[in-house]
């Protein structure tokens, strides 16, 4: 994992949560949330608000390439507004834009939820709202991406935690404990 420090400003005071899509970024951005009462903040979501489109609408209508730049102008954002504790979950392929690694580190400690491709079938394949994969074979399409986004995720995270073996509750008690070495402090959990 990165241990760099950033040189250029003091990192904020957020969690943030990249891996690929059904790694469990959302629940488990909902159990931080209930347990540290940081509120949470989920890039999609606030996309879709600002556009007033859905994701896959926004895919269709506009294009890949207009949504990543979405997605790095609210990175933007949220460092221009000092965003602060806050539980920050990201869209999967918030990390393929080179400029975004070093704004997500900036915003906060970064923890990649890692997970096997067969877990990320069996989460996606019932869902019909991630226009990637809407295909003949997104068991093809994950594993490319996967294999693409993993060094990239793995550069971009102070932390990886691996959501296949694990529970939730697990899951975010160790990212608490980890995020509260890493600032040295945290507000108890609530
Ligand atoms: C994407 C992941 C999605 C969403 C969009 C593109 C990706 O978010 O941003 O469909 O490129 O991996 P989730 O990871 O929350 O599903």
């Amino acid at each position: 994992m990165n241990q760099g420090n950033e040189t250029t400003l003091e990192p904020m005071h957020n969690i943030v949560l990249i891996g690929f899509m059904g790694c469990g970024k959302s629940t488990i951005g909902r159990e931080l949330n209930k347990k540290l009462g940081y509120r949470l903040l989920d890039t999609d979501h606030s996309i879709s608000q600002e556009t007033g489109k859905t994701i896959p609408e926004i895919f269709q209508q506009d294009g890949e390439d207009h949504f990543r730049s979405l997605e790095t102008q609210l990175l933007e954002n949220l460092l221009i507004e000092k965003t602060n504790h806050q539980i920050i979950s990201t869209g999967g392929g918030m990390i393929s834009r080179p400029e975004n690694p070093p704004l997500l580190r900036q915003l906060g400690f970064v923890v990649w939820l890692s997970c096997t491709p067969d877990d990320i079938f069996s989460r996606t394949s019932r869902n019909s709202n991630r226009p990637l994969l809407q295909c003949d074979d997104p068991m093809a399409v994950i594993t490319q991406l996967l294999e693409e986004r993993a060094p990239l995720y793995e550069q971009t995270a102070h932390l990886e935690i691996n959501t296949s073996d694990l529970d939730f509750d697990e899951i975010s008690c160790g990212i608490l404990e980890s995020a509260r070495y890493h600032f040295g402090s945290l507000p108890a959990p609530r």
